[in-house]
């Protein structure tokens, strides 16, 4: 099976965590105005899809200021956010006190022992990671036999004509709105990164390498965002 091969790979793990700590003041709002509000949304399809019940222990994948781990709160699990930006942390902790478990960590060195985990979710990381094998191999770590995975990101829409008007609105909205608040050059950063993943399928594909079953890519909103789920065997 071919694998749809990124076109770019991902900057070192250290100068995306630079670009994070940069960006955190106004990433919230650039997140709801980027994404026109969809961005709550696909993060909420991404929580629903995880097994999780009273008392387990879910980890956020770069959490960033922790909104998408936070949608399991309510569901009373314990939810664990790592991300390797300092910023991003501080804000998390401001904005969620102690609901969040919170702890700085490399996607593909995580800070915990085997199978501590009932679950794992991730929303808009996968793009920025350089090495998506390791740091797939390390989520199979710790997660329990019979636990699940729920990744979201942005692939871009599969259909060619929506693909150009999709990249076209990337291209040039994300950087105007950067600049609107003094963050041009990060923002010029995101709509590059998304040349930085596989297609669905070669995630899908990654992701059965190491380990998963049932991996399954789901295309949200005309497929401008994936979700992609697994179960750890
Ligand atoms: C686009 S933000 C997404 C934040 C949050 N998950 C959300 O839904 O808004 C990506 C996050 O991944 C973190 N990140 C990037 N590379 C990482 C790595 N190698 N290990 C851990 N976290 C990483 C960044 O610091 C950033 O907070």
């Amino acid at each position: 099976v071919s694998r749809d091969a990124p076109a770019r790979s991902a900057p070192p793990e250290v100068q995306v965590e630079r670009m994070f700590d940069r960006i955190v003041r106004k990433y919230d709002l650039m997140n709801t105005l980027l994404s026109l509000g969809l961005d709550r949304w696909w993060r909420s399809r991404t929580a629903r899809v995880l097994r999780v019940s009273a008392g387990d222990r879910v980890l956020d994948l770069g959490c960033g200021t922790g909104k998408l781990g936070m949608l399991f709160v309510p569901r009373r699990a314990t939810v664990v956010g790592v991300d390797v930006s300092e910023e991003m942390l501080h804000d998390a902790r401001r904005q969620h006190g102690a609901a969040l478990e919170l702890a700085r960590g490399s996607a593909f060195r995580l800070p915990f022992a085997d199978a501590a985990f009932r679950g794992a979710t991730s929303g808009f990381v996968l793009r920025n990671l350089v090495d998506l094998p390791a740091a797939f191999a390390e989520l199979a770590r710790v997660i329990e036999p019979g636990g699940t995975l729920a990744l979201v990101d942005i692939t871009g829409p599969q259909d060619p004509l929506l693909r150009k008007g999709f990249d076209l609105y990337f291209r040039t909205v994300a950087p105007l709105l950067g600049a609107l608040v003094g963050q041009r050059d990060p923002y010029r950063y995101l709509s590059r990164s998304l040349e930085q993943l596989p297609g669905p399928e070669g995630v899908r594909e990654l992701l059965q390498e190491a380990g998963f079953a049932r991996a399954e890519a789901r295309a949200l909103s005309l497929g401008m965002v994936t979700l992609w789920i697994a179960e750890r065997p």
